[in-house]
């Protein structure tokens, strides 16, 4: 019997992940669609042992995610496919994404707009554009085909959070090492902590360089305003903002941009629209978002006996909350597997929503909105260089996306300002 299918709706314990395969490489699991319909509040035990309510509808995950107070963040927001995050260690220093209250708010109002102030942004702008442009010539050199991912997405994103926290480019292993951990499914605490001890050394000493010798960089600010918090943040404490930074700000926005440009790609009649109005782009990046954003899930654990879409839910229980499977939710998005480049997405929930929303969210994306940009203006024939059923996905990673994404092209046009 198949248990997914043939079960009669929210009776059952559920195994997550949901099963493949799908039918369609760019929506969550099939499965969702009867969950929406019929158990949208339902038991699940996940691959690390934790059991949970899978919230699966658009209206309640975003009433769980915007009540911080009835839901909060402590387990940590991928913990149900995580082996190595226990959702009831201690909360380490200057671990935030756990906090809650006060606690938290003291770490955001520090880091927010270091990130995303229009200021900041203004800065990170041409940066983006030197790193995206440079990426491009680089494809242009080498000749077709391309890993759009590997040899343009991994690098303009790297390049580009690199020069927003100040870690040079020839530095990246560190923190692609780090992520590849902390997101990895397998690794153990001991395989974890080697993972992630060498980008907390190095940063311990950036961070005590950058209080002699400050440089343009958000490391630096953050550090220059550290004595001013209440209670001013330790160096263990900075070490900890810009990892996450680092971690979580890379592999996310290449893996929206290579699963967003392979989406597109796959449907040439809106890869044409695009290139033909590429004023549709800003738009293009909210709905590459909304179509693959937060594939992973978060947890959230509730702090009160209360309910969710009317199933009563108990104090300590663990909420999921299916963020893709929500953004694929008809009653909030008409047609909702369809990538369509002039939707309104206005409240998607991609970059998360309340208290804990996406931190880099602008920065995503500038780097998004920057890099489509020029690939529809230099690059308009750009096309797959490989049927899509022959893309291979990424497995044992909370980062959902393509492994590879072949492309090929006729041409290559020159960036603004280059002779032809
Ligand atoms: C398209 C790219 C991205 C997507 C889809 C994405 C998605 C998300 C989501 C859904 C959350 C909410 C987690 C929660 O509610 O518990 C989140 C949190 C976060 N994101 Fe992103 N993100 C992206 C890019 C970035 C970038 C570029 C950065 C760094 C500059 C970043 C830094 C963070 C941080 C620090 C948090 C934790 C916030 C907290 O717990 O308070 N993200 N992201």
């Amino acid at each position: 019997m198949n248990r997914h299918t043939d079960t009669p709706a929210g009776t059952e314990l559920l195994d997550l992940p949901m099963p493949e395969p799908r039918t369609c490489p760019f929506g969550p699991a099939p499965v969702y669609d009867r969950l929406r319909a019929e158990a949208p509040v339902t038991r699940v035990a996940c691959p690390t042992g934790l059991t949970a309510w899978l919230v699966s509808r658009y209206a309640d995950v975003r009433d769980v995610l915007g009540d911080a107070e009835r839901f909060s963040s402590r387990p940590g927001q991928v913990v149900h496919l995580m082996a190595h995050a226990d959702p009831e260690r201690p909360i380490g220093e200057g671990e935030f994404t756990r906090m809650d209250g006060p606690e938290y708010q003291r770490f955001r109002r520090h880091m927010g707009p270091e990130i995303s102030s229009p200021r900041r942004l203004a800065k990170l702008r041409p940066l983006v554009r030197a790193v995206v442009d440079e990426r491009i010539g680089a494809l242009a050199a080498a000749g077709p085909p391309a890993d759009l991912y590997q040899d343009f997405a991994i690098p303009v994103t790297t390049a580009s959070i690199g020069g927003l926290v100040g870690v040079p480019y020839a530095d990246r292993d560190l923190f692609h090492t780090a992520a590849s951990g902390v997101f990895s499914d397998v690794t153990d605490q001991v395989q974890l902590a080697a993972a992630v001890r060498p980008l907390q050394g190095y940063l311990f000493e950036l961070v005590r360089r950058r209080r002699v010798e400050p440089e343009d960089d958000a490391l630096s600010r953050m550090v220059a305003r550290a004595p001013s918090a209440e209670p001013p943040f330790s160096d263990v404490e900075l070490v900890a903002m810009s990892a996450v930074m680092l971690v979580a700000g890379f592999d996310s926005t290449a893996t929206a941009l290579a699963h967003g440009v392979l989406a597109l790609l796959n449907d040439p009649g809106q890869w044409a629209r695009l290139r033909d109005d590429p004023s549709l782009v800003p738009g293009t990046v909210e709905e590459m978002v909304r179509l693959f954003g937060g594939g992973a899930g978060i947890v959230r654990e509730a702090t009160v006996d209360t309910e969710i879409g009317g199933r009563p839910v108990a104090k300590g229980d663990y909420v999921i909350l299916a963020i893709q499977s929500a953004n694929h939710d008809p009653e909030a998005f008409p047609d909702p597997g369809r990538l369509d480049v002039a939707r309104d997405t206005e409240g998607h929930l991609g970059f998360g929503h309340g208290t804990h929303q996406c931190f880099g969210q602008q920065t995503a994306r500038l780097e998004l909105t920057v890099a489509l940009e020029a690939l529809v203006r230099r690059v308009p024939s750009l096309r797959l260089a490989a049927p899509l059923a022959d893309v291979p996905f990424k497995t044992g990673t909370s980062v959902v996306g393509p492994e590879r994404v072949p492309v090929t092209w006729d041409e290559i046009l020159p960036a603004e300002g280059e002779g032809p």
